[in-house]
């Protein structure tokens, strides 16, 4: 996809969706960043499924989301010094990219789109390893203790 068509897109799927709209800014708080996740997660997600079920075209949509509000995250990382976890974001997004090509290719390769689609799923896991935690009570996701410089457990809620 060029990247005219790629903002045409976003631009008609951000309008579509009013809840995305909320968090159309750059990510600099936690809790911007915990929306920002959902919705990456929500869309990947939707995409990973829709490839899945080989609806190529309304899973290419829904990446184009999940890879947008991705790439917003890396302004959060910076603001916070972590080019370590900027970088993840960086090498998911990339990841994102090459999974578009593979959604983008004619003919198109149901198994070379389920090995992006693997791929970018391991940039995710990768960067949840580092730098997410579960709660074990809750099932919530949060940021690390310590990885923004608080002391430790200060960033359970
Ligand atoms: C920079 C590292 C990083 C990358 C790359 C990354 N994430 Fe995350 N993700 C996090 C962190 C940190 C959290 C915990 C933040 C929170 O939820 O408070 C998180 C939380 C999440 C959540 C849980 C949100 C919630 O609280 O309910 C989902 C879903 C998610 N990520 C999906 C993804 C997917 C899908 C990708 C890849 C396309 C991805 N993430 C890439 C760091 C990353």
């Amino acid at each position: 996809m060029t990247g005219a068509r790629r903002s045409v897109l976003l631009a008609a799927v951000l309008v579509a969706g009013a809840s995305a709209s909320a968090a159309a800014q750059k990510v600099f708080t936690a809790d911007e960043l915990r929306v920002v996740e959902r919705i990456v997660g929500t869309y990947f997600e939707s995409a990973k499924s829709l490839s899945a079920a080989q609806d190529y075209e309304t899973a290419k949509v829904r990446l184009i989301v999940a890879r947008e509000y991705l790439a917003r995250s890396w302004t959060f990382w910076m603001q916070h010094e972590r080019r370590d976890a900027a970088s993840m974001v960086t090498a998911a997004t990339a990841a994102l990219d090459a999974l578009d090509d593979r959604l983008s290719e004619v003919p198109l390769d149901p198994a070379r789109v389920q090995a992006a689609v693997q791929e970018a799923s391991a940039k995710c896991e990768a960067c949840h390893a580092a730098f997410r935690v579960e709660h074990p009570a809750t099932g919530a996701y949060d940021i690390k203790p310590g990885i923004l410089g608080e002391p430790a457990g200060q960033g359970a809620r």
